[in-house]
């Protein structure tokens, strides 16, 4: 037994002087490499003085387990010393026992840890996590952490098709599975789809036509409530290594948590979309109150967006903007027709009339708590930079943000359309106005920024997007 193997050597020198001392006798041990390993007193002392040889030291085997791990040696050749070797080498026996349970726990409490630590630190990560793409990201980087692995592939079920696409892939691997579909009915993935367990799959065994070659891959379903809704594939360690039971074992418990993660982040996103559709419904329902005014607010909802990327606000920010803008004439739903309707111009108090959708949009807007802030951009997408806007009059940054942007958008789309008492201008005579208006009407830096979409796209603005002109 090496030195290094389970003990250091002043280990094993410290447990030899402590026999040696208990019993009254110089000891020695050497392990099979022949290492020696005594106190100060050498036993080969008392050898030489009576045999002259150091190998005819008497000896006694040690063994940990079945295994012979060295001997336990000393000059005594009477039968009292043959006593003393025999009750030493049992002490070593334990000693060497004792550490080695000691060892295997210490592995097995590193192992624990490493376990915890990556449940723990998946689950910190995915129970707030909405964003699937993100939630994917992190899933291969801590399975990575864990099992070290050429490649990875993470495909999603589409439950109506029945097929499998790919969701993230190593980017080695990207230009061969990128668009790859597979039936979840074909082999092998229907199989360990019905067993609903983590399996190992050496070369060769892969469903034919699977693209990607592998010594040995570990193929973890991605079940929740019952139902498959995707598999990871993980390929070919690093180390060149085969998968240890005890990272199996890891993977297929963590699977459960990774596959309701995902779960969870698509039911969101249905219900997002649900509700964006719910809002374009509702935003088409203004629009139509009057025929010329239809698709306004998608128009402004293009624009605001264009004019947030061009500012650089983050994605979230720009979502909430654009359902303001797709909500911000909702208060017309009060507006009698005849009056947003009519040819020609406004009398003082049909315009006052006219100028209380800002105020019935926020009031309608009131009582959903989640769209406080979208509320309070719609009161405010009337006012001016200058503070001769409506209803608040309220100047220039004391505007939030969003409600200056849609402010800007709404102003280029309806002079750009035409109007029960004008045509349609001319995007370029439009830009010279609002220009003009710039600092005054307008915030000149979200102009800026509007002005350098618009010189990009011209008079394309909205039609590029969505169509609806
Ligand atoms: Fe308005």
């Amino acid at each position: 037994m090496a030195e290094t193997e389970l003990f250091s050597r002043d280990k094993i020198v410290g447990a030899i002087t402590e026999l040696s001392g208990k019993m009254r006798l110089p000891l020695a041990f050497i392990d099979m490499e022949g290492n020696y390993f005594t106190s100060g007193d050498d036993p080969r002392g008392q050898e030489e003085s009576l045999h002259g040889d150091e190998h005819s030291l008497r000896r006694v085997p040690v063994y940990l387990g079945r295994e012979m791990v060295g001997f336990v040696a000393c000059g005594d050749g009477t039968a009292q010393g043959e006593a003393i070797l025999n009750a030493a080498a049992v002490s070593l026996e334990m000693l060497f026992r004792l550490e080695k349970e000691i060892e295997d726990l210490s592995a097995e409490i590193v192992r624990v840890y490493e376990e915890l630590s990556l449940i723990y630190s998946l689950s910190s990560k995915l129970g707030a996590e909405l964003d699937i793409a993100t939630i994917c990201l992190q899933v291969v980087e801590e399975i990575n952490r864990v099992l070290g692995v050429k490649t990875i592939l993470l495909m999603l079920l589409d439950e109506k098709s029945g097929t499998l696409s790919i969701q993230y892939c190593t980017e080695k691997v990207r230009e061969r599975v990128e668009t790859m579909r597979v039936a979840s009915s074909a082999e092998p993935f229907a199989q360990i789809f019905a067993r609903k367990k983590c399996v190992v799959i050496p070369e060769g065994e892969a469903a034919t036509g699977f693209p990607l070659p592998f010594k040995e891959a570990l193929w973890v379903p991605l079940v929740t409530d019952n139902r498959n809704i995707g598999m990871l594939i993980a390929a070919d360690k690093v180390n060149g290594k085969e998968f240890r039971s005890q990272e199996i074992k890891l993977i297929d418990a963590l699977s459960g948590e990774i596959a309701a993660a995902i779960k969870k982040a698509q039911l969101y996103e249905r219900i997002k979309k649900l509700f964006m559709s719910t809002v374009e419904a509702l935003a088409s329902a203004i629009d139509a109150k009057d025929p010329y005014t239809y698709g306004h607010s998608r128009r402004v909802a293009h624009i605001s967006e264009a004019i947030c990327r061009e500012l650089g606000l983050p994605g979230e920010e720009i979502q909430f903007i654009e359902l303001a803008a797709l909500l911000h004439d909702i208060g017309k739903i009060g507006t009698p027709e005849r009056i947003l309707q009519k040819p020609g111009r406004l009398q003082p108090k049909e315009m006052e009339v006219i100028k209380e959708h800002p105020l019935q949009g926020a009031h309608i807007l009131s009582t959903i708590d989640e769209l406080q802030e979208v509320m309070a951009w719609i009161r405010q997408h009337h006012e001016r930079y200058d503070g001769r806007g409506y209803p608040g009059k309220v100047t220039a940054e004391d505007i939030p943000l969003p409600a200056r942007i849609i402010a800007i958008a709404d102003s280029y789309d309806a002079m750009t359309s035409d109007r029960p008492y004008r045509k349609a201008m001319n995007p370029g005579k439009v830009m010279d106005i609002m220009d003009d208006l710039a600092g005054s009407q307008f915030d000149p830096h979200v102009f800026k920024a509007f002005k350098s979409v618009f010189l990009r796209r011209g008079a394309r603005m909205t039609c590029e997007e969505d169509g609806v002109r």
